[in-house]
């Protein structure tokens, strides 16, 4: 069984809200929190203040993606009662196992992850430490676009490696996941499926979020 975390990032800003409880009810497991600041990824989407509002507000534990330089700076900033996870990436890292223990020590998942560009064996040092890796699965900075199929070859290659040596982690894949490839990236070994503008583009949000969540469930 799989799990589903839509991307606010894709949401109507306007409506957040409202939006958010939508997927909630239907049953989503995460809230994905893509946090970007212009330097990291070319684009600024919101900050810590933004996810702070619908704490309370909502089920689903946050599951936030640092797409920023310096995440040691602002990590401490996303952790609530409802963090569950709080993702680095480790390009944007000089020392990703100082990175990866401090945001243990704040008492939420220890996330790492990896652009199109990185592969996985870059992560051996770390995967024993890690909580979650994530593979992205477009090149970070916005939504919408289209799914790259050699990511399924790093998730095989994770849940591989998870296998042979005992590691603990959760496989998580980011980026262009529909309803038309859910089923195929559940099937190469995907625990957290994050998916933006195929749950809150969708015209009714909850009927599209159980429509992903049969698939992957
Ligand atoms: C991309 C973000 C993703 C994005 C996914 O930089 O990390 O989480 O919201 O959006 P879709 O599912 O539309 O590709
Ligand atoms: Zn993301």
């Amino acid at each position: 069984m799989a799990k589903l975390a839509p991307s606010m990032l894709s949401a109507d800003f306007s409506r957040l809200a409202d939006q958010v409880e939508a997927v909630d009810q239907a049953g989503a497991d995460y809230l994905h929190v893509d946090v970007m600041d212009g330097h990291f990824v070319p684009n600024i989407s919101f900050g810590a203040d933004v996810m702070k509002s619908l704490c309370g507000k909502i089920r689903m534990p946050f599951d936030v993606h640092l797409m920023i330089e310096d995440p040691d700076k602002y990590a401490a900033s996303f952790v609530t009662d409802q963090t569950a996870f709080i993702t680095v990436h480790l390009e944007a890292c000089r020392h990703i196992d100082r990175t990866l223990h401090y945001i243990h020590d704040l008492g939420v998942g220890a996330g790492v992850s990896i652009n199109p560009g990185t592969p996985v064996q870059a992560l051996s040092e770390v995967l024993d430490i890690a909580d979650l890796v994530l593979v992205m699965s477009v090149n970070p900075g916005f939504g919408g676009q289209k799914f790259i199929p050699s990511s399924l070859r790093k998730i095989r290659e994770l849940e591989r490696l998870r296998k042979e040596n005992g590691y603990t982690y959760q496989i998580e894949i980011d980026g262009g996941v529909t309803t038309a490839n859910a089923a195929k990236v559940k099937a190469a070994g995907t625990d957290i499926l994050v998916a933006g503008s195929a749950v809150f583009k969708a015209e009714d949000l909850a009927s599209r979020t159980k429509e992903f969540l049969a698939l992957i469930r």
